[in-house]
Parts: C-alpha cells; sequence; structure tokens
C-alpha cells in the first residue's frame, strides 16, 4: 500500500445514455431478488462465499472503522446446533413474547418457529457488529456501528444476487446465542443471520409488492 496521505481517484465518465440504461438495467436485476425460506443443500465453492464477503467489507463505513465480522458456517454440526439455539428462542416468541399485531403482521409471510433453512443452507454468513476495540487496554467505541453494518449488508445481498444464489436476512431474537456457540469476543453482537444457497425446487415467495416512487421519494421540500 501507497504510503501518500491521499491518493488520486476517478471513475469512469459514462454518457447519459449509457447511465439511463445502465441504472434501468440495474434496477430491473436487483428488484427480482427475494428472501427465500427454502433452500437446497447443494453445496457452493468457499471462494465464492469470500468474494460475496469482500463484496461487502467494500462498503463505506464510520471512519473507516468497519465495524463488522462475517462468519462463516458451513459445519453441519455448529449449524445444527444454531437451528436448535434459534428455535428455541423463536418458540418463545411465536407463542408466548410477539405482540398480536408483530404476529399479525407476519401472517402473510407464513412463517413459524421452525427454522429448517439453518440446516438446509450451505451456508450461514453470521454478521456480527464491533461495538468498540481494545486498544492497548483501553476501550475504543466504533461510531455509526450499525448504519455501516447496514450498508455493508446491503453490498452482501446484492453480492449474493449478483452470483446467482438467494438468502434470507433471519432475526431469531435475542440472537446472543450466536455469540456464545461461534465462541465471539465480547466487542461483537450479532446482527444477522444470513443462510446462503440455492432455492429448493419449487420455492415460493410471498406475494408482496413495494411502495412507488412517490411514496418513497421527494424532491425538495413538500
Ligand atoms: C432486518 C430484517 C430482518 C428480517 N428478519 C426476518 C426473520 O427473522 N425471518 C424471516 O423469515 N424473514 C425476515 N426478514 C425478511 C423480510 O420479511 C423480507 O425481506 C421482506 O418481507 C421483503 O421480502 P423480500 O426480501 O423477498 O424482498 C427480515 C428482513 C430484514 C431486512
Amino acid at each position: 500500500m501507497s504510503t501518500e496521505k491521499f491518493i488520486n481517484y476517478s471513475i469512469d465518465k459514462i454518457p447519459q445514455e449509457e447511465q439511463s440504461k445502465r441504472s434501468i438495467e440495474f434496477y430491473n436485476f436487483l428488484k427480482r431478488r427475494r428472501s427465500i425460506r427454502n433452500f437446497s443443500n447443494e453445496l457452493i465453492d468457499r471462494k465464492i462465499i469470500e468474494n460475496i464477503i469482500l463484496t461487502a467489507g467494500a462498503a463505506p463505513s464510520g471512519a473507516n472503522k468497519q465495524p463488522w465480522k462475517f462468519v462463516v458456517v458451513d459445519d453441519p454440526i455448529i449449524k445444527k446446533e444454531i437451528r436448535e439455539a434459534a428455535e428455541k428462542e423463536e418458540k418463545r416468541n411465536y407463542e408466548s413474547r410477539f405482540p398480536d399485531d408483530w404476529k399479525e403482521e407476519l401472517e402473510p409471510f407464513g412463517t413459524d418457529w421452525h427454522k429448517d433453512f439453518i440446516e438446509t443452507a450451505p451456508f450461514l454468513i453470521i454478521v456480527f457488529k464491533i461495538d468498540y476495540e481494545m486498544v492497548e487496554g483501553k476501550i475504543k467505541k466504533n461510531y455509526y456501528v450499525n448504519e455501516s453494518v447496514g450498508i455493508a449488508v446491503g453490498f452482501l445481498l446484492t453480492a449474493i444476487h449478483q452470483a446467482g444464489l438467494c438468502a434470507l436476512t433471519h432475526t431469531p431474537s435475542p440472537m446472543n446465542f450466536l455469540q456464545k456457540i461461534l465462541n465471539r469476543p465480547k466487542n461483537e453482537t450479532p446482527f444477522l443471520l444470513i443462510p446462503v444457497g440455492y432455492p429448493a425446487d419449487g420455492v415460493k415467495v410471498p406475494n408482496i409488492s413495494r411502495k412507488s416512487l412517490n411514496e418513497i421519494m421527494n424532491y425538495n421540500r413538500e
């Protein structure tokens, strides 16, 4: 790496027509991404997962602290442990902890406490956020951790879709069991559990819609 404090940077200038074409093509590509909850057990090369994680690691972060760790699990024994612990929490969530209005919101997704996909998917990417670093025995807090890790996960999900794979953004809360099972240090907090793989044969996804541009965007002042 260069020791210069600042280095040159440039991007390829693209004609506006091409920008228009690329932006709509990318939208058409990315809007086909869906979360799936039934995976096939078909294997994927570790190298592909590593490239996907490199992409996530290219995300911007507050003061470039890169406050994330992606723990990849492909060991069936650990996957089983994670599934059992997740189902234990989710059973309590669905049976007593989730308020009725949240259960109503979840109804269209047909989800329950069973999480077979945690064992079926060939890979689990467990995303941890790093709240602080220990520097010379002192706690050095990271800033904008949620924002940074959220953006990195956006990159991650996009890279998964680009590689022709599927994922689910899963939050079997509380998620501290992941810290224990995966033996992570105290400064890391579980953020998301993301199974990655191919869809199971005949997979179906909820029939949802997206808000229109008018609903999600405003120019200038109201
Ligand atoms: C932060 C976050 C947490 C989520 N947690 C869960 C979850 O625990 N279980 C689940 O089945 N889906 C979960 N989802 C998936 C959402 O239900 C899904 O993204 C949403 O319905 C839109 O569908 P799509 O991803 O197919 O576009 C989560 C998504 C996000 C972004």
